[in-house]
């Protein structure tokens, strides 16, 4: 069962010239069809667990249930905590297992307190195998901060990652979560950043594409979303060329499972075994993870690390 450390696939994507995508779950199901889709492509995969999907997942025994449902998996992968808010909830995670923590100290606290806030993750982190992403820049949107697109000071990303101890930083350089993001990708920020810092690993908070083939979906069978608006995938693939390492996709992978949920809801009226419309659900993931792993990440054979 190849549960990895960040780190090590970090190396390898930097090295080869791929991102790996951490893909927000919300279920073991869900975690099935993403490991499935990785396994198809040959693809290291990041399942990327909030604080609130963790508590949905019965905390304490995720990574014994992803053991059970992971006995065939060949591809790398690791189980990581996205937007930790407290030393608490990252210790917590790492105690569990979880292999990559980030540490998300939210957007009103000053850069000597986040280098102390998150320092103190990264050193329990590394004294039992763990990994710590940091955060510096804001990040926004509905996962959290004002989404007004604060960008990252590259001299500032310097001092942090060196003080911080952090394997990897999330940095905002225009994008943002959710549905509407408005995004005015400063490439020229992170050629800067990535120039102070050679070969260390950033991450792209904020990156679904939003499809509109499913959110047509979403609202033909009840749904409500308008005026949703992601990044393009050609800006991520530019993003990936230039080096970023982790690419996050949370509202994509929703929006798909739950579109691919209401339209079999709605067709099948007279049908009551839960299958009937989860299957569709599962597979519209799956779909969407594999499309993104070997068409947009370029991650597709790379299954062991050189
Ligand atoms: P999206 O809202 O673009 O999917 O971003 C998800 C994310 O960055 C989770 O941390």
């Amino acid at each position: 069962m190849p549960l990895v450390n960040t780190k090590q696939m970090f190396e390898d994507a930097y090295r080869n010239h791929y991102a790996v995508g951490a893909f927000n779950v919300d279920s073991i199901a869900m975690i099935q069809a993403l490991l499935a889709a990785a396994e198809d492509v040959a693809s290291p995969v990041i399942i990327s667990v909030s604080k609130g999907s963790r508590a949905f997942m019965h905390p304490g025994n995720i990574k014994e249930a992803i053991e059970c449902v992971s006995k065939d998996i060949t591809v790398p992968f690791a189980l990581h905590l996205d937007h930790g808010d407290s030393f608490a909830l990252c210790k917590d995670c790492i105690d569990e297992g979880f292999t990559s923590v980030m540490m998300d100290c939210g957007d009103d606290v000053s850069f000597d307190e986040r280098v102390r806030l998150t320092k103190e993750v990264a050193d329990y982190a590394h004294d039992h195998g763990a990994a710590v992403e940091g955060e510096l820049g804001e990040l926004g949107g509905e996962q959290g901060g004002s989404g007004s697109g604060g960008y990252s000071d590259p001299d500032a990303v310097a001092e942090f990652v060196t003080r911080s101890g952090v394997d990897s930083l999330a940095i905002s350089v225009g994008t943002c979560h959710g549905m509407r993001k408005h995004v005015r990708l400063e490439f020229g920020l992170l050629e800067e950043m990535m120039r102070l810092l050679p070969d260390f690993p950033f991450v792209l908070h904020g990156s679904s594409t939003i499809n509109n083939e499913f959110l047509d979906d979403f609202n033909a069978y009840g749904g409500d979303i308008h005026g949703a608006v992601g990044v393009p995938e050609e800006q991520l693939r530019k993003i990936v060329r230039l080096g970023v390492c982790k690419v996050n996709i949370g509202t994509d992978f929703r929006v798909a499972y739950v579109s691919a949920l209401r339209k079999s809801l709605a067709l099948n009226p007279s049908r009551f075994e839960p299958r009937t419309f989860l299957a569709p659900a599962q597979k519209a993931i799956y779909e969407l993870a594999r499309h993104k792993m070997a068409d947009v990440f370029d991650s597709k054979d790379h299954k062991i690390f050189h």
